[in-house]
Formats: structure tokens, sequence, C-alpha cells
């Protein structure tokens, strides 16, 4: 069979080139290629039962001065006199407040690069891992609905930064004590503090975040602050994936911590 024409659509292609070896062996690999995947989708299946359960538990979510990052903004009525509300949405909304605002933040992360590589490759074996054998027969990657979808990144970034200015001024909040004076902290503070920063150091190494800032230039000699701040993304791009993990557990972290104290199970300790 002679070979497609070049530039021919991978999905359009009716004998795409081998991608296993040998016939009946779906890698040459020799080491553990399998343990990267099981554990990210480990940590993935943990993360998205936790985060279900404490969306839907619908208490335990304000402990003054800390809210929890899953309910915050807490933009729905019903939130009144349980924790800071900014009332948007009506007494009308009947479930969780946590679910208002949710897909935002999950929007983000499910259509982050880094996570698509993730989960693609733990739950859809699409490949399982580089130079092993996917077992699906066709490959269209990204190009076709519902996948297409995932280019809708670019903007649930833009909603990121509104969240992660949410967050840092409820931290910023975790400095003042029950009677709402300044000059307190408790471990919680300091756990608001550090989810804060993390997820800023996610957000901003977005493969979108450093597209904005430093792409479409022909000339980054004319624009010497946008090389710079292209020049800060690019570092924190580097580490994106490191900071994807260190921010998913810790924002799981924080509303835990968030929950125990609020539901009493533990004080939160003070420094001052
Ligand atoms: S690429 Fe991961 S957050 Fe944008």
């Amino acid at each position: 069979m002679p070979a497609p024409a070049a530039g021919t659509p991978l999905a359009d292609n009716p004998s795409p080139p081998a991608r296993a070896g040998p016939a009946g062996v779906r890698t040459l690999r020799q080491d553990r290629w399998w343990l990267q995947p099981v554990i990210s989708g480990s940590v993935l299946a943990a993360f998205i039962v936790y985060a279900t359960w404490a969306a839907f538990k619908n208490a335990d979510f304000y402990a003054r001065p800390y809210i929890s990052p899953f309910y915050s903004p807490c933009i729905v009525s019903n939130c009144t006199g349980r924790a800071p509300t900014v009332g948007i949405i009506g007494t009308w909304w009947p479930i969780s407040p946590a679910l208002a605002v949710l897909i935002f933040p999950l929007g983000f992360r499910m259509t982050c690069y880094y996570y698509r590589r993730a989960y693609y490759r733990a739950f859809w074996l699409s490949p399982p891992a580089c130079a092993v054998a996917e077992p699906h027969k066709r490959y269209s990657g990204e190009t076709r609905f519902p996948l297409l979808l995932q280019n809708v990144h670019r903007y649930f970034f833009y909603f990121a930064l509104i969240f992660n200015s949410i967050l840092t001024y409820d931290a910023v909040m975790g400095f003042r004590n029950t009677a709402g004076q300044w000059g307190h902290m408790g471990l919680g503070t300091l756990v608001l503090v550090v989810n804060a920063v993390l997820l800023w150091l996610y957000t901003l190494g977005c493969h979108s975040c450093r597209h904005i800032i430093g792409g479409r230039l022909k000339h980054f000699s004319r624009h010497p602050i946008r090389y710079r701040a292209w020049g800060i993304v690019s570092k924190l791009n580097a580490k994106h994936m490191q900071m994807a993990w260190a921010s998913l557990i810790f924002v799981g972290l924080t509303d835990l911590y968030v929950r125990l104290v609020a539901s009493g199970w533990i004080s939160d300790p003070r420094f001052f």
C-alpha cells in the first residue's frame, strides 16, 4: 500500500505508521513504565472522590476566619450565616454552594495540558507511556468532539486568575481573629497562604499564560518587560508538572484542614 500523502490528518490516514514493535508485542521497554500512570491515576482518582464528597457535603466549610477553597467565593445566598457571602445567586439554589463555583477551577485543571497527558495515559491508556502501544485501533487526537473542547483552556485561565485572587484575599483575611481584628496568625492562616502561593505558581506556569505573555511577538528586544515576564513564566512552566501535583494535593488538604477545625475535630493552633 502506498504511503499516505504528506500532511494527511491522522484521523483520515487509513494506514497510520506502526505504533508498536513486533506483532503482539506492545512495547520493548523493560523498565517499570506502568508505575507513573498507576500513581498519577490513583492520586487523581483519590482527589476526585474526596473533592466530590466535600463539594456535596454542604457543611463544615467555614471556621472563622478560614474558608475552604472549594467553597470560595460563596456566591449563593444560602451561605448567609455560614460563611462570608457574595449573594450573586439567590436562595433558589437548592444544593451545595461549592457546586456553583467548582466548575471553574475544575475546568481549568481538566483542560490543563499537563493533566491531559496524565489522565489520557492513566485512564484511557492513550498511550499508557512513551514507546508503549495503545490498545485503541483509531487515533484522532483532539481533533474531534468532545476532546476538541479542550481548546477552551485558554479561557479557563482567565477565570483561574480571578479565583486565585479571591483565594489570596481569603488567605489575607486569615490574619484576622475570630472577632475580625488584624494581627492573628494560626496554622490555618499558614495553610491558606501556602495554598494560594501554590495555586499562583501552578497558574502562572500555564502554557496559555506563557503564550499570552510572550506569544505573537516578532522582536523580544522591542518588548523588554514582556520578555522579562516571559522568562519568569518559562521557568515556572518548566516546573508545571510538579506545581500541578503540589497545588492539587494541597488544595485538598486545605479543605480538609478547614473541615476538621469547623467540625470540632481539631482546634487551630495559634502562632500569635
Ligand atoms: S497548561 Fe496546565 S494550567 Fe494551563
